[in-house]
């Protein structure tokens, strides 16, 4: 399939589509219900979504509660959350609080934290959002056909004091392999994306529309909360002259500043919380172009100004957002740990772990590989074992020819290093995306205990491998 010719008919059928209203483009809110209330009903289901716009006809999804995203779920930093997840599919799912520091038990990952809900059961999640910031939610099982199809939600938690914008929007970007009806194409698991750059689609939604414009005002200041929910696609947006500031990455607060290039780059289960100052004059309108995938540029969405000019100057208030009650590393201290991950086509097969072995792996379908082992389901020996409370840098070597945005369960962790050069803001992420061959370092505080999945967020290279288990073990002290 030729991405271009897929990305030509997108153009076409965007001719003619109405202007989209930003407000039909956020997501239902919801308010946590208190400790004596009942749960937050999230009901996983087969529905349909107008991802197209008219005179095309709906789209058969799995969806939450009947709405692609679900539901906005919209919390205080603090507050105790709790959702009743009931399984609405025909086969068994979770439901992964991606990014949130959640108890072992709530982290939603079948055979290793729970059992999969089955088929019209229902699990009860509850823990507390420690840390304010964008975070989202997926189930973790099956995941590339699961979330592929539409299982995905946003995750706000509000700081106590956030920063002064006109609006807050959320922006759920997801990219989906059509049929020329209009339907999601069927081939989940093929073995040519799982061993290439994943499933790259031919349609890019936003909270679930392929939108056309999206009307601002002049001189407005927005807090925009990207969130990558593709299985596959990596985005990087040029925001057609304005000067977007990033406050925050995977919800995490990092020193204001403008991206590299001008460019806002979010891999797949990434999060980017941006600050945009709408400097152009009223009636003008801009192109949002992604550029990522080179030559193959396209238009996300134009943004319109309205008749009206909200204010004259660029507010100065601040936007610094205040940090999270994360452990800082004790870079002295920190155990060193080398992961390499192999694997994938031109990848350099014949580098750690023996050869030998990657290919009987390869045999049984396994296509990426961690130290040498691709995972073969959840109940895997872990790949390290942690004593709780210390702290580790993962020297993370990709000797592959692709992107792998790499995410670790119940933490988060800094970016210290980029082939062997610090970064400039050691910022803090869950999901950090290696480019191809790229030596990447990353330091956090062991401390929350259980067993928690490291893994490749490009869904279908987890699915052939790209996967282990990290154990922080209460019970080994450090000797
Ligand atoms: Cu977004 Cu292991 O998950
Ligand atoms: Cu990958």
């Amino acid at each position: 399939m030729t991405l271009n010719r897929l990305i030509s008919r997108r153009h076409v059928l965007r001719t003619g589509a109405a202007f989209t209203a930003i407000s039909t483009l956020s997501p239902a809110r919801v308010a946590m219900a208190g400790p004596t209330e009942d749960p937050f009903l999230l009901r996983a289901a087969a529905g349909q979504a107008a991802l197209r716009p008219a005179p095309y006809g709906p789209t058969d999804v799995w969806s939450y509660n009947g709405s692609l995203p679900g539901p906005e779920i919209r919390v205080r930093q603090g507050d105790r959350i709790r959702v009743l997840a009931r399984n609405g599919l025909n086969e068994g799912t979770t439901v992964h609080w991606h990014g949130i520091r959640t108890p072992n038990a709530m982290d939603g990952v079948p055979f290793l934290t729970q059992d999969p809900i089955p088929v019209g059961g229902e699990f009860l999640y509850e823990f507390d959002a420690l840390d304010a910031g964008t975070f989202w939610y997926h189930p973790h099982q099956r995941s590339s056909e699961q979330v592929g199809r539409g299982l995905y939600g946003p995750l706000i938690v509000e700081e106590a004091n956030p920063i002064r914008v006109d609006r807050d929007l959320t922006w759920m970007l997801d990219d989906w392999r059509m049929t020329g009806d209009g339907q999601i194409a069927t081939d989940f698991g093929s073995r040519h994306d799982a061993m290439h750059g994943g499933r790259i689609g031919n349609s890019v939604t936003i909270n679930g529309q392929i939108p056309d414009r999206i009307a601002v005002r002049s001189g407005e200041r927005i807090r925009l909360r990207l969130v990558n929910a593709a299985n596959a696609r990596i985005f990087g947006l040029d925001f057609g002259g304005l000067a977007p500031v990033v406050v925050a990455l995977d919800g995490q607060p990092v020193s204001p500043h403008v991206p590299d290039d001008d460019i806002v780059v979010v891999g797949p289960a990434m999060r980017v919380d941006l600050v945009i100052d709408m400097t152009g004059k009223p009636g003008e309108s801009l192109t949002i172009t992604d550029v990522f995938y080179r030559d193959l540029e396209y238009r996300l969405v134009d943004l319109a100004y309205g008749p009206d000019r909200l204010r004259d100057a660029v507010p100065d208030w601040s936007m610094e957002l205040p940090p999270n009650p994360l452990a800082e590393p004790d870079m002295q201290a920190a155990t060193r740990h080398q992961i390499i991950f192999n694997g994938g086509m031109m990848g350099q097969m014949m580098m750690g772990g023996g050869m030998g072995s990657m290919m009987e792996q390869m045999r049984e379908g396994n296509m990426w590989f961690i130290n040498g082992k691709a995972a073969t389901g959840h109940m895997m020996d872990p790949l390290l074992v942690l004593p709780q409370g210390t702290s580790h840098v993962l020297q993370m070597d990709n000797r592959t020819a692709w992107h792998h945005p790499m995410h670790l369960h119940g933490h988060s962790f800094r970016v210290i290093t980029r082939n062997g050069q610090p970064t400039r803001h050691r910022e803090w992420q869950d999901t950090v995306l290696m480019a191809p061959e790229e030596r990447v370092e990353i330091a956090f505080v062991a401390d929350n205990p259980g067993d928690w999945m490291f893994h490749c967020h490009i869904l279908e290279h987890q699915a052939a491998g790209m996967m282990g288990i990290i154990r922080v073990d209460p019970g080994t002290t450090k000797t």
